[in-house]
């Protein structure tokens, strides 16, 4: 019997919500890369310019690390239950909505 499909499920700017296929242990970041969706990633995904941070709107997407934590403090004090979707796997965010933020290329 096949496996359900895993993945995200996110908020685009726009309000509308899809689910993004990922395979175990893919990163959020890579699935945006991988269907070319937009999305800010200044360091490329090497969690140090904390600028890839998601808001997690319903469900729960586990805690962050200590040294995500500290990042998103310092970049995002303001939001609460957010994670930086270089570190985010599709086994932490299972049934959980993920809120993308409009990428610089799209802010005015
Ligand atoms: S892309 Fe820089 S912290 Fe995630």
């Amino acid at each position: 019997m096949p496996s359900a499909v895993r993945g995200f499920l996110v908020e685009l700017p726009t309000g509308k919500r899809r689910t993004l296929g990922a395979a175990t242990k893919e990163s959020l970041q890579d699935v945006l890369l991988r269907q070319a969706i937009p999305h800010w990633r200044v360091c490329g995904g090497s969690a140090i310019c904390g600028t890839c941070w998601v808001q997690v709107i319903e469900g729960n997407a586990g805690p962050p690390a200590p040294d995500e934590a500290q990042l998103l403090a310092h970049y995002a004090p303001q939001v609460e239950g957010h994670r930086l979707a270089c570190r985010l796997t599709v086994d932490e965010a299972e049934g959980a909505v993920l809120r993308l933020r409009a990428p610089p290329s799209t802010v005015e």
